[in-house]
C-alpha cells in the first residue's frame, strides 16, 4: 500500500490531521494499534479553545460542536470557603467551549468513514523505518501477515507511549520532564453539574475540580496520592471527599449517582525537542504532556496538527520546504507557553506534601492577589481561553 502521509495513531491528533489533509487534497492512511471502541472509551478533558473549534470547522467536523458545545464565559476558583469568578469574556473578549474529547474523536471517526478514508485498526507490532532517507515506511501485523505502507512522510500521532518517539536514536532528542507527587481520581456520572461553570478548588484536603460534559453529564476530580488505587474508592467515598473540598453552598448542589467511569491519572509535564526528524514529525501527546489543570492537552494536539497540515500543504501545493523546516519551532513556541501555564495552575491549586504550611500560605496569598488584581486575572483568563497561534 502507498500513501502520501502515513499517520501512526488514531487519537484526536491523528484523526484531525487526517481530516485536515483530506480537505487539502493530500492522501493519508491512519494506522492504529487498538480498536475504535477502545479509542472512544478513553475519557479525557473537554475544554476547547476557539482556535481548536476553528480547526474542527476547517476540518469539516464543526457541526456538532456548534450545536451541542456549551459556551463558557468564565470559571470559578474556590478557596477560603468561597467562589471567585474569573470572567473570560470581560477580561479578554473570548470564551471556551465545553465539548468532550470523546465527542471530538467520534465526529472525526464518523467523517473519516463517510469520506471512505482508510484507517487500519488493530494493527500489531507497528514499526517505522527510513524517515531520514528517501523511502519512509510503516509496517504492521494484521490478520497474521506483515503489511507495509510506503509514504512520503510519517506523522507520529501515537501518544506518550507510542512507537515513533521511541524509535529515534538516543541523542536525537532532548526530553524535559517533571512528574508531580500526586494524581487525579476522576468520576464521570450522568448527573446534572453542580454549577453553571467549572470550579477549580484549592482546599487543605487537596485539589478538587467540578467539570461537565453536558447539562446532564458531570465530570469531577479530586487530587489523590500517586500510589492510590481506584479500587480503594467506592462511589460514596468519592462523593463524600469531593464535597468536603468544595465550599458548602457548592457541595450542597452536587448531585451524586453511579460512576460511569472512574480512573486515576498521573500528572506530568513533558516536552521532547525537536519535533521533526527528516520526514518524521511528532505531534500531540507523542511530543508533549501537560498536567490536566487548565485542559491544554487536546488544544495543543490540535494546534500541532494544524501547523503540520499547513506545512504539508505548502510542500505539496507550492513545492516549498519552508513550513516543514519551521514545524518544530512553530509548535514548540506555543507548547512551552502552555506548559508554563499548566505547571503554574497546577502549582497554585494542589497540595504539595513537601512544601508544608508555608507553601499553602504562599498559594493563599497568590490566590488573593489573583482575584483582586485585574492584571493577574487577565493573565489567567488569556492563557485559559488560549494564546494566539503565533
Ligand atoms: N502504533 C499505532 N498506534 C499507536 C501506537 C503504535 N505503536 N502506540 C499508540 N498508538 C495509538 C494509541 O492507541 C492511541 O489511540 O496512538 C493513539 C494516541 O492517541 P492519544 O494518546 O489520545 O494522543 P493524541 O492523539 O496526541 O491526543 C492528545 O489526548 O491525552 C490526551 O490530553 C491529551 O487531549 C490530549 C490528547
Ligand atoms: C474535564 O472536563 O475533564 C476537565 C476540565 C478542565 C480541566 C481538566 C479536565 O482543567
Amino acid at each position: 500500500m502507498r500513501t502520501q502521509v502515513a499517520i501512526v495513531g488514531a487519537g484526536p491528533s491523528g484523526l484531525l490531521l487526517g481530516a485536515l489533509l483530506h480537505r487539502a487534497g493530500i492522501d493519508a492512511v491512519v494506522i492504529e494499534q487498538r480498536g475504535a471502541d477502545y479509542v472512544l472509551g478513553r475519557i479525557r478533558a473537554g475544554i476547547l479553545e476557539q482556535t481548536t473549534v476553528d480547526l474542527l470547522e476547517r476540518a469539516g467536523v464543526g457541526r456538532r460542536v456548534h450545536a451541542e458545545g456549551l459556551r463558557h464565559d468564565g470559571t470559578e476558583l474556590a478557596f477560603g470557603g468561597a467562589l471567585h469568578r474569573i470572567d473570560f469574556q470581560a477580561l479578554t473578549g473570548r470564551h471556551v467551549t465545553v465539548y468532550g474529547q470523546t465527542e471530538v474523536t467520534r465526529d472525526l471517526m464518523a467523517a473519516r468513514a463517510e469520506a471512505g478514508l482508510v484507517t487500519v485498526y488493530d494493527a500489531a507490532d507497528v514499526a517505522i523505518a527510513d524517515w531520514d532517507g528517501g523511502a519512509p515506511k510503516v509496517t504492521y501485523m494484521l490478520d497474521g501477515r506483515r503489511h507495509q505502507l510506503d509514504c512520503d512522510f510519517i506523522a507520529g500521532c501515537d501518544g506518550f507511549h507510542g512507537v515513533c518517539r521511541a524509535s529515534l536514536p538516543a541523542g536525537a532528542i532532548t526530553a524535559y520532564e517533571k512528574v508531580y507527587p500526586f494524581g487525579w481520581l476522576g468520576v464521570l456520572a450522568d448527573v446534572p453539574p453542580a454549577t453553571e461553570e467549572l470550579v477549580y478548588a484549592n482546599h487543605e484536603r487537596g485539589f478538587a475540580l467540578c467539570s461537565q460534559r453536558s447539562r446532564t453529564r458531570s465530570r469531577y476530580y479530586i487530587q489523590c496520592p500517586s500510589d492510590d488505587r481506584v479500587e480503594r474508592w467506592s462511589d460514596d467515598a468519592f462523593w463524600d471527599e469531593l464535597r468536603r473540598r468544595l465550599p458548602e453552598h457548592v457541595a450542597d448542589h452536587v448531585v451524586t449517582g453511579p460512576a460511569l467511569e472512574k480512573s486515576i491519572a498521573p500528572l506530568r509535564s513533558f516536552v521532547a525537542e525537536p519535533m521533526r526528524f527528516g520526514r518524521l514529525f511528532l505531534a500531540g501527546d507523542a511530543a508533549h504532556i501537560v498536567p490536566p489543570t487548565g485542559a491544554k492537552g487536546l488544544n495543543l494536539a490540535a494546534s500541532d496538527v494544524g501547523f503540520l497540515a499547513d506545512a504539508l500543504g505548502e510542500f505539496y501545493g507550492e513545492r516549498s520546504d519552508a513550513g516543514i523546516a519551521h514545524y518544530s519551532q512553530r509548535c514548540l513556541a506555543r507548547i512551552w507557553k502552555a506548559e508554563r501555564f499548566s505547571w503554574w495552575f497546577t502549582s497554585l491549586m494542589h497540595r504539595f506534601p513537601e512544601t508544608g504550611e508555608f507553601g499553602a500560605r504562599m498559594q493563599r496569598a497568590e490566590l488573593d492577589y489573583l482575584v483582586g488584581s485585574q492584571a493577574a486575572s487577565t493573565a489567567l483568563a488569556e492563557n485559559y481561553v488560549g494564546l494566539s497561534l503565533d
